[in-house]
């Protein structure tokens, strides 16, 4: 018999999905993820996320570079109910200056959306985050957008997925029409075209009016060519390409497509009420005490993303952590892995669109952000019963590196507290040159902000006035074997060797033309693009 609180806790797994939204700026994920709000039932009209966002720019200090810059930092969690389940989106920064945070955060999702703009189809970014996702065997879910426009074949979009992403590809609806002509999709599953209305800008829910795929009404409402060109479509799509299996899904080897336009709600509710069925639910984690399932009644999770100076007043740090088994309880107290310590989890919080709500209890899958004493790290594990330790979240290639310069040596002491405190937070990775000459530390970030956000906090909250000179190089990778591997390889042409912050060999290249010549060059030579945090 399953005790009180394992029932408890199946009841919230059964009814949780989590996920993150991957794609490249501009793509329309703020506009998906309002859409999806809408139908959520948690706004009421479309357009109150971007007006939060802005009266949020007004009244943050903090944020007074993001308001300069016209971007956001912070990712935030939403949270909203559907059809009798709680669903989180994670949302991850979108903009070209995304960070290392926004790699982190699909450590702490269950699936991933994949965000294509029509006309675009597969951009840098999603391809870097759908590395990411993949590293992870993240279930992907694929959300072709903006086919209000003119955009690429819906055909020809599967195919660069497959060929690029080399993942396969399942068509669940299929677009009727394109641009200004496109007035629907048809659901594969039900057999059922859905054809829509548009309003203005898509404030509303759309209006649809579903046809069961051989009813002679369709004559009426789809103009002939349309239908015509719906029925060849059908045809050809359930001649090609596999069924879509759950388990393959579910392993991130299959990718359910959707086509629609987040802008005018065409398609974004059949995807929801798919997500909700497809979706993988909050699953066993590995850890050092093994498989644990999200139903293990003792509280366990894990910090995925620390947040310094989100509201200036307080000068406070928020650590997220996301809930991996048992139940949250507010003001509990738990041990944290890593030092040994007992801690007291005060102020958690539950993130809507950076409105902090104070909340009593969590499930897993869930994301609070708990008050940080500066006792949290990323990846480190908060635990009850049984001493266990999630598996951590790794470094990932930085794409820019910069010395760091202390122009005031009497500035030494405060300079050198300030690298190393916002290292072990993860806001930038820190590498030293294997040259004993050159001591200044190097940044190496995945976006441009996170230089600036350093420099910013070194002088905001360590009082050091610093300066940049940046470096040539675009990638890095680790070498596996250490420096006995590298050193075995002999001579190495058109990159640099710097040492991480745990002295292991990291190699600097200038682009991926000059790995490519390394890689070939050296066969024996093995190189990682993420590392391990030690
Ligand atoms: P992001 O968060 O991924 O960066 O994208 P965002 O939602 O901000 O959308 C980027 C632009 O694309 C916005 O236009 C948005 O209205 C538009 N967009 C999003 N989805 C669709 C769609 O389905 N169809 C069409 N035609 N456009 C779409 P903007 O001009 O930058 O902003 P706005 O003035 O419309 O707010």
């Amino acid at each position: 018999m399953p005790t009180e609180i394992e029932v408890e806790l199946q009841a919230a797994v059964a009814r949780r999905r989590n996920f993150a939204i991957i794609s490249h700026p501009d793509a329309g994920k703020t506009t998906l993820t309002e859409k999806l709000l809408l139908y959520g039932g948690a706004i009421h009209e479309a357009g109150t996320v971007k007006a939060r966002r802005a009266q949020r720019k007004a009244t943050s200090d903090w944020m007074a570079m993001e308001q300069q810059r016209g971007i956001s930092i912070t990712s935030t969690v939403l949270q909203f109910e559907y059809r009798n389940c709680q669903i989180n989106l994670l949302d991850t920064p979108g903009h070209q200056d995304f960070s290392e945070d926004t790699y982190r955060t699909l450590a702490a999702a269950d699936n991933a959306v994949m965000l294509i703009d029509a006309a675009k189809g597969l951009e840098t970014q999603t391809r870097k985050l759908f590395e990411v996702c993949r590293m992870r065997g993240l279930p992907i879910f694929t959300f072709v957008n903006k086919l209000d426009r003119p955009g690429r074949e819906p055909l020809e979009l599967l195919d660069e997925i497959e060929q690029e992403l080399g993942l396969q590809t399942y068509a669940v609806n299929w677009p009727i029409g394109m641009g200004d002509r496109f007035k629907g999709v048809f659901d594969r599953h039900n057999q059922q075209i859905h054809l829509f209305e548009r309003s203005a800008h898509g404030a509303r829910e759309a209006k649809n009016t579903i046809v069961n795929l051989g009813e002679p009404r369709i004559e009426e409402l789809l103009e002939q060519d349309l239908y015509y060109q719906l029925k060849e479509d059908i045809e050809l799509i359930e001649g090609i390409g596999p069924e879509l299996d759950l388990a393959q899904l579910h392993k991130g080897q299959i990718t359910p497509v959707f086509f629609g336009s987040a802008m005018t709600n065409f398609g974004v509710q059949l995807f929801l009420d798919s997500f909700l069925d497809y979706a993988l639910k909050p699953a066993a984690r590995n850890s050092t005490a093994g498989e644990i399932d999200p139903t293990y009644p003792e509280f366990t999770g894990f910090v995925f993303k620390l947040q310094a100076n989100m509201d200036p007043k307080h000068r406070d740090r928020v650590a997220f952590v996301r809930v991996c088994t048992g139940k949250f309880e507010k003001d509990m107290t738990v041990n944290h892995a890593r030092s040994g310590k007992i801690v007291r989890l005060s102020r958690p919080q539950k993130l809507f669109a950076q409105d902090r709500e104070s909340i009593d209890v969590a499930y897993p899958g869930d994301v609070i952000g708990l008050n940080n004493p500066g006792v949290f790290a990323i990846g480190d594990t908060i635990y009850n019963g049984k001493k266990l330790e999630y598996e951590g979240i790794p470094c990932f290639s930085p794409e820019l590196f910069s010395y760091l310069k202390n122009p005031n040596p009497s500035k030494f002491k405060q300079f050198h507290k300030g690298v190393s405190e916002l290292r072990e937070e993860g806001a930038v990775q820190i590498m030293y040159s294997v040259d004993e000459s050159k001591r200044d530390p190097i940044l190496a970030a995945v976006g441009q902000l996170q230089f600036e956000v350093v420099q910013f906090r070194l002088l905001n909250e360590y009082g050091v006035e610093t300066y940049l000179e940046a470096l040539p190089y675009s990638l890095a990778r680790w070498v596996a074997g250490g420096w006995d591997a590298l050193k075995k390889a002999g001579r190495l042409f058109n990159t640099v060797t710097v040492k991480d912050n745990w002295g292991r060999p990291v190699l600097l290249f200038k682009n991926e033309w000059n790995m490519q010549q390394v890689v070939g060059d050296h066969p024996g030579l093995q190189l990682n693009s993420s590392a391990p945090v030690v």
